[in-house]
């Protein structure tokens, strides 16, 4: 961060308080209630989180709350627990039962409406299909939908019969789907003919045909919803047609008793190195942790409709958009496209038309909005809103004070929530009832997490002063595992500063202990909400033949937070041609997905490197943001290079 942005956060003296009429309908409606409820939550975390558990169903009661031999924590111990009989067969026989459980608009402007009832019955019938298929307790299937209620089904229908579901964004290529095949050793693989996506199809079918087509490996069947009617190519005994199987079987399912450990979802996600991490989540603990934080800090209630505009590719689209609304018995709404689809009001449109009342998103679409300009905004009615949210990386107070005064109307409250693919649920946010928010500051720590920031000897450090983001204690829906990595577990997170947790992020807190956070301390960017390893991208690169070395770094970016520049030096004899760079940029693509596309190449002669062979990223960020070169370039062994690195292509 700038040390610009560093002093607006110094000097922000904007605070909103939450508006009496919200305070007092809301769970909790003061700064005192909230005090109250976080300090029993960590000094008596068995108490706060056995009352919280208490109000889901479980199959079998749990023995213990926890159990924390560090770096490994176990929740509700020997409790037996169901994650769909939880979103699904707690609300049937209620008031809930006919109650919309999703409300669902295709790009094409399709509507669908499943109630708690219907939903039910899909997931049921579902399971059943994956059960015909020998999919059994604990097997591992791989999710690559698009945004259709089927993709919900299909978690649901995992979750209910025990087998561990991997999603994966459908913006991520071939390749990416074969490497998760292959470290998750999946046996399902369950996906669509297609997709929509700013008008066009996205053939996701043919991209798991690419990623099995030489080695199916562990995988047995393929299931295709039929969303596009796109011809398609079907290999007779390995693919299914979804509504054929579905015909095929009934709505009886029972939900498993599982374990409140049982593997729930593996995520892969960006970490340091170029192999992504397949994030481990449990049953009872993350379940438990979704729904809490959805209760308390979107504040739900049975008449709202609930919009949460992530992808369910993210880990934001799993927690909140299915497992934590559907706990709470929520109207969720999911739309399947692009924001500016046909025009740029699609998403104010959707608002108006549901009566939307809380809205979920990233700030990288609220820039996008801002630059659309306000008339887009203006002509539709968003008096419904009550609640606004905000996700995936830091925002700028300026886009925040749009947020507020043109989408919010003024009247909203704002939670600005800070969480990640490990963490499972929501870390630190404003409770929108209790705690004042400041434009671009997450503010308090959520109940039970004990978050602090440390300098690099792990001593916290005072209000104002920059450093690590760190979890001192244990929380129910913190992740387990690295899928089959346990050591890669232990020293990405834990072995820094021995029994905390750390985040990855840079962050201070002022003096009202508020938390701002800064960004990512380690390789990765966030690059419009999208987490990327640098060195995914660059192991992309040198995979093309004429690549000698790359290295990748990111330039802050006005719309989509951080922009990806990769500098690159070729292999003797090849010549840097605008047609290379663009055939870079595709091989990135192919490789990673589109969500990796550079945005930048530059043709180096060298790479800045230490005497001993280290690349300066510093030195390459400053570079690729045009800043001057600051700091120490002492141990830089060919100063000459710098001047040589090249201008950006544009
Ligand atoms: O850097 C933080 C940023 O996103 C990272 C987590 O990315 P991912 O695992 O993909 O999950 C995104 C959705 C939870 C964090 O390490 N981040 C997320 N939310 C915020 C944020 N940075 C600042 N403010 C936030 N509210």
């Amino acid at each position: 961060m700038s040390s610009k942005n560093i002093e607006s956060h110094l000097v922000e003296k904007r605070v909103f308080k939450p508006s009496k009429q919200f305070s007092k309908k809301a769970r909790i409606g003061s700064m005192s209630a909230y005090k109250k409820l976080w300090e029993e939550s960590i000094k008596r975390p068995d108490k706060f989180w056995a009352r919280e558990a208490a109000e889901l169903c479980w199959q079998e009661p749990w023995k213990k709350v926890l159990e924390w031999k560090a770096p490994f924590a176990k929740w509700f111990i020997k409790g037996k627990i169901n994650v769909s009989e939880n979103c699904l067969d707690r609300h049937l026989g209620t008031a809930r039962q006919n109650k919309a459980a999703l409300l669902w608009e295709g790009e094409l402007g399709e509507k669908r409406t499943l109630t708690y009832q219907q939903l039910h019955r899909e997931v049921c019938r579902f399971a059943n299909v994956l059960k015909e298929h020998s999919v059994k307790k604990g097997d591992r299937v791989i999710i690559y939908m698009p945004m259709v209620p089927e993709a919900a089904i299909a978690m649901l229908a995992c979750a209910r019969i025990g087998a561990t579901h991997s999603v994966v964004f459908g913006g991520f290529s071939a390749e990416a789907i074969r490497d998760r095949i292959s470290d998750s050793q999946a046996v399902v693989v369950v996906t669509a003919d297609g997709g929509y996506r700013r008008g066009s199809v996205v053939g996701l079918k043919k991209n798991v045909d690419d990623a099995i087509k030489d080695d199916a490996q562990t995988i047995r069947s393929v299931i295709v919803f039929q969303r596009t009617n796109q011809p398609v190519s079907m290999t007779e005994g390995r693919d299914y047609w979804w509504h054929q199987e579905v015909a095929k079987v009934n709505a009886d399912c029972p939900p498993a008793a599982l374990d409140s450990e049982h593997p729930l979802f593996i995520l892969y996600t960006s970490g340091s190195t170029g192999k992504p991490k397949g994030i481990l989540h449990s049953t009872g603990g993350y379940l438990v942790g979704a729904y809490t934080t959805s209760k308390y800090i979107f504040d739900l209630r049975d008449e709202d409709v609930y919009w949460c505009t992530a992808d369910i590719g993210w880990v934001t689209g799993h927690s909140y958009m299915i497992y934590g609304p559907l706990a709470n018995g929520a109207t969720s709404l999911m739309y399947e496209g692009a924001p500016n689809f046909p025009e740029n009001d699609r998403f104010w449109k959707i608002i108006e038309e549901y009566r939307v009342t809380i809205f979920y998103t990233a700030p990288t679409a609220i820039r996008s909005f801002i630059k659309w300009g306000d008339h887009w905004v203006t002509k539709h009615d968003l008096s419904s809103l009550r609640l606004l949210g905000s996700v995936g990386e830091p925002i700028n107070p300026e886009a925040w004070m749009w947020y507020h005064n043109t989408i919010g109307g003024g009247r909203c409250p704002i939670v600005d929530t800070w969480w990640q693919t490990e963490t499972g649920g929501i870390m630190i946010s404003p409770l929108p009832g209790a705690i004042p928010t400041k434009p671009g500051s997450a503010t308090l720590p959520f109940f039970g997490v004990d978050a602090a920031i440390v300098d690099d000897n792990g001593k916290e450090v005072g209000p104002n002063v920059g450093g690590k983001l760190v979890i001192r204690k244990p929380w129910p829906s913190m992740l387990r595992n690295i899928h089959g990595d346990t050591a890669r577990y232990k020293e990405a997170y834990w072995s820094e500063f021995k029994g905390v947790y750390l985040a990855g992020d840079g962050a201070r807190r002022d003096k009202d202990g508020y938390f701002w956070i800064v960004g990512r301390i380690d390789d990765v960017l966030n690059v419009a909400g999208h987490r990327i390893g640098t060195s995914e991208v660059e192991s992309a690169l040198v995979s093309h033949p004429v690549v000698a070395e790359a290295a990748v770094v990111g330039r802050p970016d006005e719309l989509k937070g951080q922009a990806v520049v990769c500098f690159v030096t070729l292999k003797e004899d090849v010549t840097a041609t605008d047609q290379l760079r663009d055939d870079l940029k595709k091989h990135v693509r192919h490789v990673i997905g589109p969500v990796a596309t550079p945005d930048d190449i530059r043709f180096a002669e060298a790479l800045p490197k230490t005497r001993s062979g280290k690349i300066m990223r510093r030195l390459l960020k400053q570079v690729a943001s045009g800043g001057a070169i600051t700091g120490d370039t002492t141990t830089l062994e060919d100063l000459s290079i710098l001047s040589k690195l090249g201008s950006s292509e544009d």
